[in-house]
């Protein structure tokens, strides 16, 4: 009886409240144990949740994912694939559902309440919605920063670095280095492209006696 107590507080407390890590460690096995891979270091706060409808349906993520409370990465379908880099950042209650494909590359960060879906509901010859799912890949790319309350619809690629203004919806590729807000979300600025300096960069944080 008491053992069982126990138990029961160490499952409220440590697995369901408190313990980022054992939870981490458990979506961790869920995700293995239905065909996917979890890298390690993820934090899933309270609520969040990681969700593959289907054996058929793939997900792979990488190091150091945090989903924030009640975040959600699902596939929709069994056709979804889901390719997530490492260092990746859900803030509370965004969602990443697929139902086609959907890559995150590394270091992105994506705002609360923030949709990410890469289907739309089919609409049958009678001119009404059905449940019938439908839609084209979806590509953030490296770095790129997707605020808070925004709207990633069907087909759209976000280039490296890119930032999302509050509240937007993109329906259409932005490109890498620029920002861009509004609905739909037009290119407000854009910034100078950092990769042609990467090298000089390196070079220069080396000591001295080790510099080409
Ligand atoms: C886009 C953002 C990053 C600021 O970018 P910025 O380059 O500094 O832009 P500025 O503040 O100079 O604004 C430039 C113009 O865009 C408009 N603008 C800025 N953010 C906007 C937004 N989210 N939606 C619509 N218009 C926006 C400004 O009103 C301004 O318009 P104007 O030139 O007609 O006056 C910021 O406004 C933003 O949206 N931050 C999101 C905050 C958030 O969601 N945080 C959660 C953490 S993940």
């Amino acid at each position: 009886m008491r053992g069982e107590k126990l138990f029961l507080q160490f499952l409220r407390k440590v697995v369901l409240g408190g313990s980022l890590t054992v939870r981490g460690w458990l979506f961790r096995i869920a995700v293995h144990l239905m065909g996917g891979s979890l890298g390690p270091g993820a934090r899933i706060y309270k609520g969040g949740m990681i969700i593959m409808m289907a054996r058929e349906a793939s997900i792979r993520i990488g190091r150091n994912l945090a989903i924030r409370r009640n975040g959600m990465i699902n596939t929709a379908t069994p056709k979804a694939r889901i390719e997530i880099g490492d260092n990746i950042w859900l803030g509370e209650s965004a969602m990443v559902t697929s139902g086609c494909r959907i890559d995150i590359e590394d270091d992105v960060i994506i705002g609360p309440h923030t949709v990410v879906c890469d289907v739309d509901h089919v609409v049958g010859s009678d001119g009404m919605p059905t449940r019938e799912l439908a839609g084209r890949p979806i590509r953030i790319c490296q770095g790129a920063w997707i605020a808070a309350n925004c709207n990633i619809v069907k087909g759209v690629t976000i280039g490296k670095g890119a930032i999302i203004g509050g509240g937007s919806v993109v329906t259409k590729d932005i490109p890498a280095y620029s920002t861009a807000v509004g609905v739909p979300a037009r290119v407000i600025r854009r910034r100078e492209d950092k990769d042609s300096h990467l090298e000089e960069n390196r070079r220069d944080s080396l000591p001295d006696g080790q510099r080409d």
